[in-house]
Order: C-alpha cells, then sequence, then structure tokens
C-alpha cells in the first residue's frame, strides 16, 4: 500500500500581495438601512482598506486610483444625489478605472446607472456592476444583504482587480 500524505499550501497571500500594488478606494452613499455600507464593508475589508462615505467625510483624491469601487442604494428610481453630485467631480487623470455596485429594493439596474454617470466623466469602466437585494420596506428582501452577498460582492471585487491586473501585463 502507498502511503501518501496531501498537503493543501494556500498561495492566497500571493494574490493579496499583488493587489497591493494596486491604488484601491472603496466610496459609497448609503441610507438609514445601510444596506450598502454593509456591501462596501465587505468589498473594502478584502483590500485591507476602509471604505469611504460620501458626503460624510473628506475622500482624498489627490494620489491617483488604480481601481475605484463606488456604491451606492436606489432612491426614487436613481442613486442619491450626493452620489450623482460626488460623481460630477470625478477625474479620469486622477480615476483611472472604476467598478460600480449597489443594493435595490427591486430595481437591480442601480449598477448600471453608477457606471453610466461615471462613463459621462469619462471614466474607464471595469467588469460588470454588482448589485444586490437591499433590507426595505414594501419588499421581500429582508435579511439582504446576506452572507452570501456580502461573499458574492467581495469575489466580485477581487475578479475586477485581478482582471485589471492581468491587462496590465499584457
Ligand atoms: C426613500 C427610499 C426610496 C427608495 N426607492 C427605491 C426605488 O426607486 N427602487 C428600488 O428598487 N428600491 C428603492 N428603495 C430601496 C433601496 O434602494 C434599498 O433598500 C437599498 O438597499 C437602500 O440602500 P441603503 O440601505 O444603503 O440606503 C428605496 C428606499 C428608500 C428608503
Amino acid at each position: 500500500m502507498v502511503d501518501f500524505k496531501i498537503t493543501v499550501v494556500d498561495l492566497s497571500y500571493i494574490q493579496e500581495g499583488e493587489m497591493e500594488k494596486m491604488n484601491v478606494k472603496v466610496v459609497y452613499h448609503s441610507g438609514r438601512s445601510g444596506n450598502t455600507r454593509k456591501v462596501a464593508e465587505a468589498i473594502a475589508e478584502s483590500f485591507h482598506i476602509r471604505a469611504e462615505r460620501i458626503g460624510k467625510e473628506k475622500i482624498d483624491f489627490t494620489a491617483p486610483v488604480d481601481l475605484l469601487f463606488v456604491g451606492d442604494g436606489i432612491y426614487f428610481h436613481k442613486p442619491h444625489r450626493k452620489t450623482r453630485a460626488f460623481l460630477q467631480g470625478m477625474n479620469p487623470e486622477i480615476v483611472k478605472n472604476a467598478a460600480a455596485f449597489g443594493t435595490y429594493g427591486n430595481q437591480l439596474e442601480i449598477g448600471a446607472l453608477i457606471a453610466a454617470l461615471l462613463r459621462e466623466q469619462q471614466i474607464s469602466i471595469a467588469g460588470e456592476p454588482f448589485t444586490c437585494k437591499g433590507d426595505s420596506p414594501g419588499t421581500d428582501n429582508k435579511g439582504h444583504p446576506d452572507a452570501m452577498d456580502l461573499e458574492n460582492a467581495r469575489r466580485f471585487a477581487q475578479k475586477v482587480a485581478a482582471s485589471l491586473k492581468e491587462r496590465g501585463e499584457e
């Protein structure tokens, strides 16, 4: 009988180390229910950074950002006015790429709406937007974003970052 052991080597740190070379930022707006905040924090934690809240703190854009994640809920069919105003000030010289994420009652196009606002500022969009349900009266979204939504958000974010890195190496 052949006696052998399988050793599982965790190489995830290599990928994380590579990601840290990119300047990644996560900004978001979130209302009282805090749904988008949860998604923003999950994404930011996956890069070991802090999510910054639009309209609540001064967000510094002096250094170029390789990948900016922008998130919001949807309110009366639109991203919040604070997010819209914030995005109008975006500069493609500073923000090299951006990816959108959002939470919704039933209109998952929040991601596409944010991406469209970024495009209006000539910002290059990375990946498809990520959206998930957000707990909201009048919907059956209770408990969302849940653990699976947050895991999907982390995966989305890491995948977008990895795709940019691959593009850079071509
Ligand atoms: C005032 C208000 C208006 C909303 N309007 C919409 C809407 O037009 N379409 C939709 O799908 N969801 C709508 N929602 C649901 C929110 O988009 C959803 O709860 C989202 O997760 C909120 O994110 P937040 O908790 O980060 O603010 C609305 C919620 C509020 C409080």
